[in-house]
């Protein structure tokens, strides 16, 4: 009598831990950047060798949200779920795992419901939505900050111009030049208020675009600049500064055009390094302008006085038509 019931009582137990076992998972998260959404359920002991043994439910909030049945091969998504799906083929191997579109994805507590024959089990996972800033902190400021050191350092050299060469440079090459620099300057700030960090959206990607690529009007105002101060002109320097922020603009333009699409950037640096470039360039244009306007202050009186006063007004009137 007694060994019958000790078997019976190791046949219950035994049904008893024919239960489904789950590798658990506390929690998924998922950003603004994830396309698809998968809430991860793992079955470690699923046995059966088909389909049709299976059925799987997933909750939310306590209401069925999709159910698989593995006998008819059927899934049946709830509507405001109705991207969700999983991968029946991958059942067999435990692989409950739900997948959806992130736009129906919904912070909250999921149940899976796995069912085997007679066996099955559950498992909750917490779906979590974390908030991502599109490029890091740093890189947000270097971003605002070069373009717009750029900006400043372009104004100082615009000023050091006009107040050296007041009188041969005529005032419609002033007004062109500064409402330029005026449009510059709204551009990069507009740019730069769109941009404030946060997630990925096309606010913040057109204000990327607005703060790097009016870089090309810096440019040409740098090359006006150098053109209207009679001078540095095209001298060697003023070339090779010139050319190396279009160096930096380029190396900013294809940063941009990588960065601009992706929601989590790579290519921040090389973004960054065109930006530093340009700025760099315009802080040694400003050193030069600065040492040219000195330079000149020291020579230009000793030359004006021995020339003849005539040649001299010849000459001033020469450059103002050049100009
Ligand atoms: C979101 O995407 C990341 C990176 O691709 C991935 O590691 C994560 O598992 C995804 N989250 C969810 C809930 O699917
Ligand atoms: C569950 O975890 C174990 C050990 O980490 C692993 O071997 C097994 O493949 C996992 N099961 C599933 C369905 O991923
Ligand atoms: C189950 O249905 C899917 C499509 O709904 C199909 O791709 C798959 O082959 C079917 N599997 C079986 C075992 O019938
Ligand atoms: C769908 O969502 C709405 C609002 O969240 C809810 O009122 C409704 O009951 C849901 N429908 C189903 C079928 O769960
Ligand atoms: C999900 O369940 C966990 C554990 O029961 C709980 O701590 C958490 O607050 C729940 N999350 C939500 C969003 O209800």
């Amino acid at each position: 009598m007694w060994p019958l019931l000790v078997l019976l009582l190791l046949g219950s137990a035994s049904r008893g831990s024919a239960q489904l076992i789950f590798n658990i998972t506390k929690f998924a998260e998922y950003t603004t950047c994830n396309k698809t959404v998968v809430i991860p359920c793992l079955v470690n002991n699923v046995e059966a060798q088909n389909l049709k043994e299976m059925f799987v439910k997933w909750k939310f909030r306590d209401k069925d949200i999709f159910f698989y049945d593995g006998d008819k091969n059927e899934s049946s998504p709830n509507i405001n779920f109705s991207s969700a799906f999983i991968v029946p083929e991958a059942l067999l191997s435990g692989i409950a795992s739900l997948k959806m579109a992130k736009s129906h994805a919904v912070p909250g507590n999921y149940t899976c419901e796995v069912t085997e024959l007679t066996r099955e089990g559950e498992t909750i996972v917490e779906l979590k939505y974390r908030v991502v800033s599109w490029f890091s902190p740093n890189e947000n400021i270097l971003i605002v900050i070069f373009p717009m050191l750029a900006v400043l350092l372009f104004w100082g050299q615009f000023g050091i111009v006009t107040l050296k060469y007041n009188s041969n440079i005529t005032k419609e090459k002033i007004i062109i030049i500064s409402v330029a620099g005026l449009v510059l300057s709204i551009l990069v700030i507009v740019g730069a208020v769109l941009f404030i960090p946060g997630e990925y959206s096309t606010k913040r990607a057109s204000g990327l675009g607005l703060i790097v690529v009016p870089t090309v009007i810096l440019i040409l105002l740098q090359y006006s600049v150098f053109m209207i101060a009679p001078a540095i002109g095209m001298l060697p320097i003023s070339i090779i500064l010139l050319i190396i922020q279009v160096l930096g603009l380029l190396i900013s333009v294809v940063g941009l055009s990588l960065c601009v699409s992706e929601c989590t950037p790579m290519h921040g640096p090389l973004l960054i390094s065109g930006l530093g470039i340009i700025a760099l360039a315009e802080l040694l244009g400003l050193v030069y302008m600065k040492f040219v306007a000195s330079n000149q202050r020291a020579i230009q009186p000793p030359r004006k006085a021995v020339e003849e006063p005539l040649n001299a007004f010849k000459e001033s009137k020469g450059m103002m038509n050049d100009e």
